[in-house]
């Protein structure tokens, strides 16, 4: 398969490509500092190709989409998120802006481009990295980012049904908590205390998996959609009060 990675320079992006990379397949991955990939790592993978690249700009997503998948393109899966830990941060105008283009623009132009892409060859699968966070009726600490996750998962809904009848495969991904290199920085180091924290291994896995089942949606881990169900009965004030 050819396999573009869209955020592929760290965390669950990176532990994708090199998923795909050991089973053999072309990977490019692509984000805005690819220096982050250090060649003792990546000097090993001859089928990988790199791409430096911000994806909330469309001049620049759309030579990396024409030039990776001027042959044929079978995979993209869109990685590349704006997160924060909202007990240490607040949106200013600047960061509102980026989370916007980044989570929501950024993946709407990929899945375009990429979908016109595949029409052509009658063939091919989307998947977008959602959140959990995106199935919360109330966020209130974070919610721009829910909202933003929110989005990508109707996005993928409507790509889901727009692409059906041309047997595109649109999947969208809905994890919890990854322990990922971004979310111990972003919590001192140390994510540990986050409820039904999944290895990155695991949830590898558990995105290869339902990719190569064409499943259109997968939520993990299984504890989460029971948090979520609980929390969506929640009144909003109560969700509020922070412990
Ligand atoms: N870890 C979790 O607990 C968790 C849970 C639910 C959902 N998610 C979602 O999973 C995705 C990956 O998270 P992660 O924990 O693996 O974090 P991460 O290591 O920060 O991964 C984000 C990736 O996106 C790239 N990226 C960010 N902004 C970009 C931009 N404007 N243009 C191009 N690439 C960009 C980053 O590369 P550069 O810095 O090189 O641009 C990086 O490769 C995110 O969408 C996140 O919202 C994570």
């Amino acid at each position: 398969m050819r396999i573009l990675v869209i955020g592929g320079t760290s965390g669950i992006g990176w532990a994708l490509a090199e998923h795909y990379l050991n089973a053999g397949h072309d990977v490019a991955v692509c984000g805005r500092n690819i220096g982050k990939l250090k060649s003792e790592v990546t000097n090993k993978y001859t089928k990988l190709k790199k791409y430096a690249l911000d994806i909330t700009d469309k001049g620049m997503l759309i030579s990396v989409v024409d030039d990776y998948a001027r042959d044929t393109l079978d995979l993209v899966i869109v990685c590349a998120g704006f997160y924060f830990n909202n007990r240490h941060h607040t949106l200013d105008e600047s960061t509102t802006l980026s989370m916007l283009q980044t989570n929501i623009s950024g993946m709407n132009d990929t899945f375009l481009l990429c979908s016109k892409k595949m029409l052509q060859q009658k063939s091919g699968r989307l998947v977008a990295i959602a959140s959990v966070a995106g199935l919360l009726k109330h966020y209130p600490s974070a919610s721009l980012y829910s909202q933003t996750k929110r989005s990508v998962i109707q996005l993928c809904d409507a790509y889901r049904v727009a692409l059906a009848p041309f047997t595109i495969a649109v999947t969208t991904i809905i994890p919890g908590y990854i322990d990922t290199e971004k979310l111990r920085e972003l919590n001192q180091g140390d994510a540990s205390k986050k409820p039904f924290l999944m290895r990155e291994a695991q949830a590898v896995e558990k995105i290869v998996s339902a990719i190569s089942n064409r499943k259109p949606i997968a939520i993990f881990p299984w504890q989460m959609r029971g948090v979520i169900f609980l929390m969506n009965l929640l009144p909003k004030w109560l969700l509020a009060i922070r412990f």
